[in-house]
């Protein structure tokens, strides 16, 4: 199953994956999560990208089609994989879908989750995230033991794009150069819009039930 998670930022996006890892056994390839470890590592691809994720902006298009081509012809992603965060822009998009020909696996199903701005905004501001990738809600989702990790242990910590002025970019940044991937991907017959300001475990029922059609 080959799927895109599509959102803008605090959707639900990285919390869904995480659980579709776990039920349909196909990895998550989330852009953003492997631009902060390429941070944490310290490569020179990694502190390219930090001025442009601290500010809330995309970083360059060249940058992110390297990246996925490479990732999505690792071995795992053989049976499938779950896209978190790419494409975000027409020419991802149109660079996706030649390298999806080249290796013959076309996208089942994009997941659109639809949230408004103020939901949005209270999520990001109270999230805490983990390096391995695990994301929790200092209210709404918090992990089992304060400030520790349910999945791996480690601890928790809030990221350094989730400042009130960065959200506010992000969220136009995803207004005008990301949106505009909805109607792409509709015009082609893939899209299916979720409502993403429900209860996690019903978000993932409704994903589960869209997602049987194509096993
Ligand atoms: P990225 O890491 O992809 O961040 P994002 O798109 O801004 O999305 P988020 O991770 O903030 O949101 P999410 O939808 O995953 O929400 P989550 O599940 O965590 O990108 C970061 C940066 O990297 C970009 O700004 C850019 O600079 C760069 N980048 C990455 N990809 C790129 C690309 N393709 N091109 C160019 N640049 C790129 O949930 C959010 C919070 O809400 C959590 O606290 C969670 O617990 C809570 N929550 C989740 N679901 C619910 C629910 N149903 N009810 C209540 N709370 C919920
Ligand atoms: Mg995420």
């Amino acid at each position: 199953m080959n799927i895109i998670l599509f959102g803008p930022p605090g959707a639900g996006k990285g919390t869904q994956a995480k659980k579709l890892v776990e039920y349909y056994k196909i990895p998550q390839v989330a852009t953003g999560d492997i631009l902060r470890a390429n941070l944490r590592e310290g490569t020179e691809l990694g502190l390219a990208a930090k001025e442009y994720m601290d500010k809330g902006e995309l970083v360059p298009d060249e940058v992110l089609i390297g990246i996925i081509k490479n990732r999505l012809t690792e071995a795992d992603c053989e049976k499938g994989f779950i896209l978190d965060g790419y494409p975000r822009t027409i020419p991802q998009a149109d660079a996706l879908g030649e390298i999806l020909v080249e290796i013959e696996k076309p996208i089942d199903v994009v997941l659109n989750f639809e949230v408004p701005d103020e939901d949005l905004v209270e999520r990001i501001s109270g999230r805490l995230m983990c390096k391995c990738g695990a994301s929790y809600h200092k209210t709404f989702n918090p992990p089992e033991n304060e400030g520790i990790c349910d999945a791996c242990g480690a601890e928790v910590y809030q990221r350094a794009d989730d400042t009130a002025d960065a959200v506010q970019n992000r969220l136009d940044v995803y207004k005008k150069q990301t949106q505009p991937l909805i109607e792409y991907y509709d015009e082609t017959g893939v899209l299916r819009t979720i409502d993403g300001t429900r209860d996690i475990n019903v978000v993932f029922e409704e994903i589960k039930a869209i997602l049987s059609e194509f096993a």
